[in-house]
């Protein structure tokens, strides 16, 4: 009976340790979906004159982003779109294009 009640205590906190690693990523591709038309759904840009977003560290991808945000970087594009963008979503995108894995050939 005991046992059961830890069994269970145990999967619900491995899920529950999991879960966030898992629907991180999934929201910022949700949110990617504004971005596709330019940059791509997973950030290997489809436009010319757009820099490729995948693999790119998450950090720079924040900053980048903020500095859109609060006009620092100007941008025709960018800058309008960054702008209604809250610091949850930032990271959200940021995390998703981040954890895009690309590989370099010569
Ligand atoms: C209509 C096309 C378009 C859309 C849609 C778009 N972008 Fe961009 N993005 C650009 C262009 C063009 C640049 C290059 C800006 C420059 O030259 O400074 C850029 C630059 C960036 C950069 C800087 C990259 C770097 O290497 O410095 C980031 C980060 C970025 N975009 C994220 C996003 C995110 C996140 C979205 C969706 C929420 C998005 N963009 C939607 C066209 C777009």
């Amino acid at each position: 009976m005991l046992d059961v009640f830890f069994r269970k205590l145990l999967w619900g906190g491995l899920l529950a340790a999991c879960l966030p690693a898992f629907s991180v990523p999934q929201t910022g591709r949700q949110q990617a979906q504004q971005c596709a038309t330019c940059h791509g759904l997973q950030g290997l840009a489809i436009m010319a004159n757009t820099p490729h977003l995948a693999g790119q560290p998450d950090v720079y991808l924040i900053e980048q982003l903020k500095a859109f945000r609060n006009g620092q970087r100007q941008h025709a594009i960018m800058s309008l779109i960054a702008k209604p963008l809250s610091d949850a979503e930032i990271e959200n995108l940021a995390q998703w294009f981040s954890s895009q894995q690309i590989e370099i050939k010569q």
